[in-house]
């Protein structure tokens, strides 16, 4: 899809049985569930009163939770890698600016763009099998969206030219890649000396994204268990510093009695000189 052709992010078509995990994120199924989770009403997201409140906002939580260490300014320059539909990226602009969404779906960063360009998209997503309900995906008016650009990306074969950062944040995205352990060690070229690295991600390793042997831990060796969080550590040092770390609830809503609930771990980490 061109980014001159707007009326898809419109549409909803029921007919995504044949998704495999590589075009999950090209279907209208996966635009209606991001849209949702990063745009959605909690009232539209999770109308139940017992649910797990906590763990709505993931985008703009990705943001804050670090931002007393970090120290958010209007000189920063950010890049939401992995930024799916934008919301992280328009709340960076809230603090940063200049502000760079990279995505891989072409279909994540058309709607990224019109939401740029137009304030709004609208869109439908599934109350039950073929039942859909309308709604609209909107930035909230205080962001200045022309603080914010998105380009269509691969976060292990970065284009030249993308410059440095003061801020990368890569939310649930190292999971989804062919190989993370690249991406990482592009890091330390992007990030200037003294900034910081915000990852986040539930650690769930899944062959059909990553091949096993590029698992970032998770793994058990004859030197014993390894786990994610130990394996980034060794990855990232000695060019970064771990600074932080939190635990992030984040709730996808799939239809309206259908949820993933999963807890990311948050990781900061600065930049050495
Ligand atoms: C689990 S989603 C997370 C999206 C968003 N950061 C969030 O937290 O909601 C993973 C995202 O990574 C993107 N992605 C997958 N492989 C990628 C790659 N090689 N380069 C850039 N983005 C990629 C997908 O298109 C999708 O938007």
């Amino acid at each position: 899809m061109s980014s001159g052709d707007r009326s898809e992010c419109f549409l909803w078509s029921a007919a995504s049985s044949n998704l495999t995990m590589s075009t999950f994120y090209e279907s209208d199924r996966a635009v209606s569930e991001y849209l949702l989770f990063h745009y959605g009403k909690a009232e539209e997201i999770l109308p139940y009163p017992d649910g797990p409140v906590s763990a709505l906002n993931y985008p703009i939580r990705c943001v804050m939770r670090f931002s007393d260490d970090i120290g958010y300014s209007p000189k920063m320059r950010v890049l939401d890698l992995g930024c799916a539909v934008g919301r992280s990226t328009f709340e960076f602009a809230r603090h940063c600016g200049e502000v760079v969404g990279i995505d891989y779906s072409n279909r994540f960063i058309d709607c990224a763009n019109q939401l740029r360009d137009e304030g709004a998209v609208s869109y439908r997503y599934v109350e039950q099998g073929e039942l859909t309900r309308e709604a609209v995906a909107r930035v909230p008016d205080e962001i200045d969206r022309d603080r914010v650009r998105f380009e269509q990306g691969d976060a292990m074969f970065l284009r030249e030219g993308l410059g440095r950062f003061d801020v990368i944040l890569l939310a649930n995205l190292i999971d989804r890649l062919v190989d993370p352990a690249k991406c990482l060690a592009s890091l330390v070229d992007l990030v200037k000396p003294g900034g910081f690295t915000v990852i986040t991600s539930p650690y769930t390793w899944l062959e059909e994204f990553t091949p096993r042997e590029h698992w970032v831990g998770a793994k058990v060796s004859p030197a014993g268990e390894m786990t994610t969080f130990g394996a980034l550590g060794q990855l990232m040092n000695p060019r970064f510093e771990l600074r932080g770390s939190a635990d992030l609830p984040f709730l996808i809503r799939e239809h309206a009695r259908k949820f993933q609930w999963s807890v990311a771990q948050g990781t900061l980490w600065c930049r050495r000189d």
